[in-house]
């Protein structure tokens, strides 16, 4: 069985294949017992890219920070079997792995990373999943939920993978939530520290030479990152050169950032001052709305040293440079202006 199994993983190319496929095998999968005692939880933080978002899709360098404040969180649990379950607690759905939709992200990292971890798939298994992170708003939610899935079946089979592993199945998936990731979620969330990333390069790990906070601000707006990104698409194929020249910009921000994040006693003001140039260039590339520019203006005139969106854009989430002693205040101005949550963070 476990050899057909894994046959059928491997010829899997499509959900839609994924989806025929388990509904035959169920019949005869096998049960998993002993596994009282087996790791069986795993958790994946949040994420906020600092700089160099939508410009790293074009080949550019970017920047991003675990965010361990909002984490995602899978656990495995046996119970009497008809089939593998997925129970994904916050969204109150819970369906069987074979009736998942075409295309669904949860059962493409599960097929996946059973696939990897040559493992057949039990029938008496559930999968249920939560997070504080909030869905589609720029903070790696669905990168952090597959991450904690792959990490909860890893350790389930006692079959460790290494951070660059699990970024890449995670990968897979983004492609479903992204269209054309840059990889720069999967990354940061699976490696769980400050990177420096340029896409289809080796990951390249931040030291963060004086700590600083920052204060994030949830607008509230959903925005789906696969439709801002093919909106900029479509502009920088109209106009290659002026959207090239943009990109440049932000690639130029982004090397000068990380100087100063990694030399001895950074220079916090003008790492601010960064920010609010890369948040310029992003406002003419079209990616700010109202609602970003209202909470931005909160945290500069409540102290920040600076402030961007961050992410994809159209809605989302914002970044504010703080201080330990400003933050507070700039927290409060957010929720003033209207933020429907606020994170304090220590990016070290
Ligand atoms: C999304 O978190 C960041 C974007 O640059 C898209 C990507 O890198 O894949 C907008």
């Amino acid at each position: 069985m476990a050899v057909a199994f894994v046959q059928l993983a491997k010829e899997m190319v499509s959900p839609t294949q994924v989806y025929v496929r388990f509904v035959r095998v169920q019949a005869y999968a096998p049960s998993v017992r002993g596994r009282e005692k087996r790791i069986n939880k795993a958790t994946a933080p949040g994420k906020v890219i600092l700089f160099g978002e939508h410009a790293v899709v074009y080949g550019r360098p970017a920047m991003a920070v675990p965010v361990l404040e909002v984490q995602a969180k899978a656990v495995l649990h046996s119970r009497r079997g008809d089939g593998f379950r997925i129970v994904a607690a916050n969204l109150e759905r819970d369906y069987r792995l074979a009736d998942a939709p075409p295309n669904n992200p949860l059962a493409k990292i599960i097929c996946l990373t059973y696939q990897y971890l040559k493992q057949p798939l039990p029938s008496n298994l559930e999968l249920r999943l939560t997070s504080t992170i909030p869905l589609g708003r720029g903070l790696g939610s669905g990168a952090a939920v597959s991450t904690a899935i792959v990490r909860a079946l890893a350790m389930f089979y006692d079959h460790p993978l290494s951070a660059e592993e699990v970024s890449a199945l995670v990968y897979e998936v983004e492609k479903i939530h992204h269209g054309t990731p840059s990889g720069i979620d999967n990354t940061v969330i699976a490696f769980e520290q400050p990177v420096y990333f340029v896409k289809g390069k080796p990951i390249q790990r931040m030291h963060v030479s004086s700590p600083f906070t920052l204060v994030i601000g949830d607008t509230g707006m959903v925005s789906p990152t696969h439709r801002v990104v093919g909106d900029l698409r479509s502009r920088w194929q109209a106009d290659p050169q002026q959207y090239e020249g943009y990109f440049d910009e932000i690639s130029a921000i982004t090397q000068q950032a990380r100087i100063i994040i990694e030399q001895p006693d950074s220079d916090l003001a003008r790492l601010g001052k960064l920010m609010n140039e890369n948040h310029e260039v992003l406002v003419r590339l079209g990616i700010s709305s109202p609602k970003l520019e209202q909470l931005i203006q909160a945290a500069h005139q409540a102290g920040a040293l600076g402030a961007k969106l961050s992410g994809a854009g159209w809605g989302g989430n914002m970044i504010a440079l703080a201080t330990p002693q400003t933050a507070k205040a700039i927290a409060k101005a957010l929720t003033q202006a209207g933020a429907v949550g606020v994170i304090v963070t220590k990016v070290k």
